[in-house]
């Protein structure tokens, strides 16, 4: 998380009208838990921190544990669901609910490398700043930053529903082969790839004002969508092929598809 991406994203929250202010749904403020809400701390080794750019210790407890205290919106599946984080400043970043119950991820509470109560400050633009007072950590090497974020200065994290988190991007006219697609395109692609404008801006829009399979041959895009190199040299778009089946590739063109025909502009 770059401080542009951040300034980006706070423009975006200050710009458009909030479809869903996180105190509506289901969640959890860290700053006012009752220790006794608050599940067992551990000790959390980090080899690379992408904050710190070095080793890291901290005082953690289990993300999973603090979401199993969250109740879910009702009627909604694990798949269809997103955790949002917010930080103090008001900005927010979102994953998966199943990526985020199925890795270990953990909130720190402490910095072990600094006295009890402060952290290490590291530089974050012109601004020194710490990530206290909660910091979103994945001690596991190797896990793409775009799926698992690490937002630092956190103070709450709720569950919502990732169609109307995604609010625009989200098809409001879907059969199942368009629902998967949207679960898949709201779990590997919107952190970079917006749809009608909401989502990332690392890649490109993929909606307005031309809709991708407005351009692109449909019969190529599975294949890009699985493997982008095979097409481009150098893309800075990761490969799908473990993560994604050819059959699923066919369901995120199927929602891309209805979204022509549910443009914002
Ligand atoms: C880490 C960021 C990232 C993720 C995740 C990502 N993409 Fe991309 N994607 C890019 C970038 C950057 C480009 C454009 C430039 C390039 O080819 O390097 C791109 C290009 C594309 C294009 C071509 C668009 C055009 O007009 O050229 C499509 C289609 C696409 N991505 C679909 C997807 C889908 C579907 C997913 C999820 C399965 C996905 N992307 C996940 C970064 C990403």
């Amino acid at each position: 998380m770059t401080r542009i991406r951040q300034l980006l994203s706070l423009a975006v929250l200050l710009l458009l009208p909030q479809l869903s202010p996180a105190a509506d749904w289901p969640n959890f403020n860290l700053l006012k838990a009752d220790p006794a809400q608050l599940p067992k701390p551990e000790t959390v080794k980090i080899d690379h921190d992408p904050v710190y750019k070095s080793a890291k210790e901290y005082e953690a407890y289990p993300l999973s544990e603090i979401l199993k205290k969250i109740p879910a919106p009702p009627s909604l599946k694990a798949d269809e669901l997103v955790v949002v984080f917010t930080a103090a400043d008001g900005y927010n970043v979102s994953m998966a609910y199943q990526d985020a119950m199925a890795e270990q991820g953990f909130i720190a509470f402490k910095d072990n490398a600094a006295e009890p109560q402060k952290w290490q400050e590291f530089k974050f633009g012109k601004q020194t700043v710490t990530p206290a007072p909660f910091y979103l950590v994945w001690p596991k090497k190797g896990l793409d930053e775009w799926r698992y974020p690490w937002p630092f200065q956190l103070v709450s994290l709720s569950l919502q529903p990732a169609m109307t988190y995604f609010g625009a991007a989200a098809p409001a006219k879907a059969d199942d082969r368009i629902n998967n697609g949207f679960k898949l395109f709201s779990r590997y692609c919107i952190r970079c790839h917006s749809v009608n404008l909401a989502g990332g801006e690392v890649g490109p829009e993929l909606n307005v004002p031309k809709n991708v399979t407005e351009y692109f041959k449909e019969q190529e895009l599975p294949g890009f969508i699985r493997n982008a190199t095979a097409y481009r040299a150098g893309t800075k778009m990761p490969s799908f092929e473990s993560l994604i089946t050819p059959d699923e590739a066919q369901d995120i063109v199927q929602y891309l598809k209805q979204m022509r025909l549910e443009k914002t502009q």
